[in-house]
């Protein structure tokens, strides 16, 4: 039987590798030819060059560790065969978008895997964040983290709502209920937390300040797919929770997003809103706007649904890879989840410490050669992004914490790119930089 051959999604710098290829060297899931498993897809290449001195890095005129790119976020093909059985009945049957049977079909699944009652797909995250807010009637001022992606601020915003950055707490990385207690202002009508890496925020304490100032709650669970909080999965914390399908996130529809509640009344207010206020024909009983998911996406989001445990044990093999790769290393601190939760481990996140004697931003270049294209992560913070900067100059006064955390954090590429000798290797790449940056430091 002739190999199949799957290309690397990116285009410019992608070379093509047989499943026999991908599958060496790993010690997840073996060689495999079928088509409905989600690994038979990945690009592992030339990761076995040994890392043991300078010369051996690329910065120093070496060859690079990998010859493919390593992605964070690089997209997951869940089941493929799925995939295309739903794309054929899709377009066989023209309903292809328009609230169709694949999207109701995902919202139960989604629903019912986060244990609510109700799941509103949309369009993307992003709107799906708009969405919400509107339907609850936030307005003024909204307080929420600056240490999240762009678009948390940019959902406020965009409606004329101002967006007051709280500090997070540097061991969590999420919004400081303390420092939210105090951008409180007569303006306030509403918190949106951050379940920010899957690590869900601290929502009894934000409920109880919602509850005391008559605040809506919204939490942004665009990285927490499937994440617990005290056994209790996310969907039901505040008054909804919004959920991210970007093409990057472990669990994605293309494009794609959902608000999760137990609160039906929302739900159908939303629904309204993400189809122009549409109650039946020719009668618009809201104003409204164009959130729809799209058939193919949500097609998309159920071959993904079906390969998640997968996608989730793998993905929690390469955090325990991480950690024990790293643990030697000082200077590197890898982000642990807490086991006795569901964790989706799609975020390998390491903070330098204050005496790292290199710097992150040198620590990712260096990386980059390699072929490793580690991120750094919501650096400089969405008040130091240029619409919120030039807002609120003050804003970074009350951020010290964000600033420090957004300067130190690196994330690794995860996914099914990475096994066990790839983690290896990049552990190595970090361990010559940081004992050589060491020995280059002039002592004390
Ligand atoms: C924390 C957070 N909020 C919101 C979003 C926006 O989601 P989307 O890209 O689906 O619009 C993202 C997406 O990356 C995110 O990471």
């Amino acid at each position: 039987m002739t190999p199949v051959t799957y290309r690397c999604h990116n285009h410019e710098r992608g070379h093509a590798a047989t499943i026999a290829e991908a599958a060496t060297a790993i010690d997840l899931p073996g060689p495999n030819t079928d088509p409905s498993d989600w690994m038979n897809h990945k690009n592992i290449n030339n990761h076995n060059k040994s890392i043991t001195k300078r010369d051996d890095l690329a910065i120093n005129g070496a060859e690079p560790a990998f010859g493919d790119p390593l992605h964070v976020g690089r997209p997951n093909i869940g089941n493929r065969e799925l995939f295309l059985q739903y794309t054929e009945q899709i377009l066989d049957s023209r309903w292809l978008t328009n609230n169709g049977p694949v999207v109701r079909e995902l919202e139960e699944k989604i629903a019912e895997y986060h244990n609510v009652t109700q799941c509103v797909a949309m369009c993307s995250g992003t709107i799906a964040l708009e969405i919400a807010i509107r339907a609850l009637k936030l307005a003024g001022e909204v307080v929420v983290p600056s240490y999240t992606y762009i678009a948390t601020a940019h959902a406020l915003h965009w409606q004329g709502i101002r967006p007051v950055f709280a500090d997070i707490d540097p061991k969590t990385h999420n919004l400081d209920p303390a420092a939210v207690r105090r951008a409180l202002s007569d303006k306030t009508t509403g918190i949106i937390g951050v379940h920010l890496w899957g690590r869900t925020a601290a929502v009894e304490a934000l409920q109880a300040i919602a509850t005391e100032h008559q605040l809506k709650l919204i939490f942004d669970a665009a990285h927490a797919f499937g994440c617990s909080h005290q056994g209790t999965k996310v969907g039901a914390f505040g008054d909804c929770e919004v959920l991210s399908f970007h093409a990057t996130k472990f669990f994605h529809t293309f494009e794609g997003g959902a608000v999760l509640t137990n609160d039906a009344r929302l739900a159908e207010k939303m629904r309204l809103m993400r189809n122009f206020g549409f109650a039946g024909v020719d009668n618009v009983i809201y104003p409204g706007t164009n959130g729809k998911m799209t058939e193919i996406s949500a097609a998309m989001g159920v071959s993904n649904l079906q390969a998640i445990e997968k996608v989730v044990k793998h993905n929690h093999q390469i955090h325990e890879a991480y950690r024990q790769a790293l643990t030697d290393i000082s200077g590197l601190k890898l982000l642990e989840f807490n086991q006795s939760e569901s964790n989706n481990y799609q975020y390998a996140v390491v903070e330098i410490s204050e005496d790292c004697p290199i710097s992150r931003d040198r620590i990712v270049e260096v990386l980059h050669a390699e072929n490793i294209l580690a991120r750094r992560y919501f650096w400089p913070g969405c008040h130091n992004m240029k619409p919120y900067r030039d807002l609120y100059p003050e804003a970074n006064q009350s951020l010290p914490f964000t600033e420090q955390v957004s300067e130190r954090v690196i994330v690794l590429p995860t996914g099914p790119c990475m096994d066990r000798a790839s983690v290896n290797t990049v552990a190595s790449v970090l361990q010559v930089l940081l004992d050589d940056a060491a020995v280059d430091q002039p002592s004390v």
